[in-house]
């Protein structure tokens, strides 16, 4: 575990306040909210004290989100199962290269740290410049400050060529385009043979709902990729595989606060189904 890189928080007059982020960005503050929460109950799923320590270190009215206990626990879930897909990818390849995609202010890196791993946080510029502030680089954790979809990124993190590459995505690709999506997965896939890659990613119909939702509550941004099928990406190049879907209501362990979703997903299948956390391979054609 790695606690030096955090800046001093002792100081809560000097609380940082987040400056020009945009709409979808403002969203990373609530699953930070989110997983600080959760942090703090005594049946938390997730234990994530970087999350409390930096809420205390930012200056933002957080208490405005009104947050449901089913999307904290769904959130916090997700949270841990990208976790668990990382230290998989980890045990096998102890000094891999991570890179995380859209990480929002999120602190993976110190939850799965390992002492070997080489990693880089990317997010927009406002983002990391928040980012700075509270955290800083060391000789295996570097943060980019780009877009994922300017692709010039990829040149930062190729001198890691030797080393496996697992590229992972939480609440990111949602927002962005199938033509979007499709260049940057096969940018990925062209520069990073064998790289792994996890995201999530929902049902069109899911899709419609978040979005009705996003408009009733008068946000400028919306969801604009979803799959019908889960497996579409192996249409766009030879050696791009699925390796495994990941679904909810997979959960085998019984969470109480999950047991009234659960139930609408098992009844609805549609629903049940229509979020995934996705776990490709990037390999080159046979
Ligand atoms: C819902 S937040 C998720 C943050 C983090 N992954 C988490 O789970 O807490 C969405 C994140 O995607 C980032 N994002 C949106 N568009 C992006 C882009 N084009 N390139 C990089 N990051 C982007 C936002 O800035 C934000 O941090």
């Amino acid at each position: 575990m790695t606690t030096s890189h955090f800046h001093d928080a002792t100081n809560t007059d000097n609380r940082i306040r987040p400056e020009a982020l945009s709409s979808v960005s403002e969203t990373m503050l609530m699953t930070l909210y989110m997983h600080a929460l959760e942090s703090r109950r005594p049946d938390a799923l997730i234990r994530d004290p970087y999350a409390e320590r930096l809420v205390g270190q930012i200056d933002y009215d957080f208490s405005h989100f009104k947050i449901d206990d089913d999307d904290q626990a769904g959130a916090c879930v997700r949270l841990r199962q990208f976790d668990r897909f990382v230290r998989t990818f980890l045990d096998v390849h102890p000094d891999g290269v991570v890179v995380h995609i859209g990480c929002g202010l999120d602190t993976r890196f110190d939850r799965v740290d390992n002492g070997q791993v080489m990693w880089y946080d990317l997010d927009m510029p406002p983002v990391i410049e928040l980012r700075r502030q509270l955290l800083a680089e060391t000789a295996r954790y570097t943060m980019i400050a780009s877009s994922a979809l300017d692709l010039a990124w990829l040149d930062l993190v190729r001198t890691q060529n030797n080393r496996p590459f697992f590229f992972v995505a939480e609440g990111v690709f949602m927002y962005f385009t199938n033509a979007e999506m499709q260049r940057l997965v096969l940018a990925l896939h062209e520069r990073f043979p064998g790289a792994e890659l996890v995201f999530d990613v929902c049902s069109p119909l899911i899709v419609g709902i978040q979005n009705l939702k996003l408009k009733l509550m008068k946000a400028d941004f919306r969801m604009r990729w979803s799959l019908h099928h889960y497996d579409a990406l192996e249409q766009w190049a030879p050696g791009i595989r699925l390796l495994e879907p990941w679904y909810y209501v997979d959960i085998q362990e019984s969470i109480p606060r999950l047991q009234r979703i659960k139930t609408l997903f098992r009844l609805f299948p549609p629903l049940g189904k229509g979020m995934v956390l996705l776990h490709y391979v990037l390999d080159s054609p046979t």
